[in-house]
């Protein structure tokens, strides 16, 4: 473990106990910061034309009647070429004034878990089941699932990442398929239905906001995808 992800893991609230005798580099088993990602020698990218075009259809989608309310459509952001995918459930306030995904605290806190794994917000990609914010963020009405759902799925297409981390219960059950608990679903490893990407999931970082006894939980998820992501790498 090298210091600086040790000070990460503090900022995501996971205290790791050090015997003074124990070199930092071996206090965890968690090499995080020597596989990053991510085609890192690739340039920059912040879009792709065809992620660009699928996110103007989005803009004017009049699929569900979230579009009723928004201030604008939330549709993702990062990477194009990102090995990582992370997909949580809907905009929040903040994100639907911003057009971004993430941007409030519990995107803070989604920067800091990232960040523990040796990854920037910049090199994955971030999206959500919806592209439109729920009122009073209630949770996503299946309706309103089915309507996204080809865009979500065809910007995995386009994306092509090795791995999805899915946040929350609302993504994990959605994307899966499935109506099990999180807490039974957490750790274990997936794969996004006809398609053997492997799909990882976690607590949702405004679940640890206010539950922050459970990212210790959460940190050892993100253990389990970093070791999946390095042996399908
Ligand atoms: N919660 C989510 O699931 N997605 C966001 O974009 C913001 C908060």
């Amino acid at each position: 473990m090298q210091v600086n992800q040790l000070q990460y893991l503090k900022e995501m609230g996971v205290d790791v106990w050090i015997d003074r005798n124990t070199p930092v580099l071996n206090v965890m088993d968690s090499p995080a910061e020597e596989k990053t990602d991510n085609k890192s020698d690739l340039p920059k990218q912040s879009s792709s034309p065809e992620l660009d075009s699928l996110a103007k259809k989005v803009a004017v989608c009049q699929q569900c009647s979230l579009h009723e309310g928004r201030t604008q459509t939330v549709f993702g952001v990062g990477n194009p070429n990102a090995d990582w995918l992370v997909i949580g459930e809907a905009p929040g306030a903040e994100e639907d004034r911003q057009g971004e995904p993430f941007v409030g605290r519990a995107g803070k806190l989604l920067n800091s878990m990232l960040r523990a794994m040796g990854l920037s917000r910049e090199q994955v990609y971030i999206a959500n089941i919806l592209k439109c914010r729920p009122p009073n963020n209630r949770d996503p009405r299946p309706e309103e699932v089915v309507a996204c759902e080809s865009y979500l799925r065809r910007q995995i297409e386009l994306i092509q990442p090795k791995i999805i981390l899915a946040v929350g219960r609302i993504a994990a059950q959605n994307l899966l398929k499935v109506d099990t608990p999180i807490g039974k679903m957490r750790g274990n490893v997936y794969q996004y239905p006809d398609s053997d990407l492997p799909v990882v999931v976690t607590y949702h970082p405004a679940y640890l906001l206010r539950s922050p006894r459970e990212k210790r939980k959460s940190w050892e998820d993100l253990k389990v995808a970093m070791q999946i992501y390095r042996e399908d790498s």
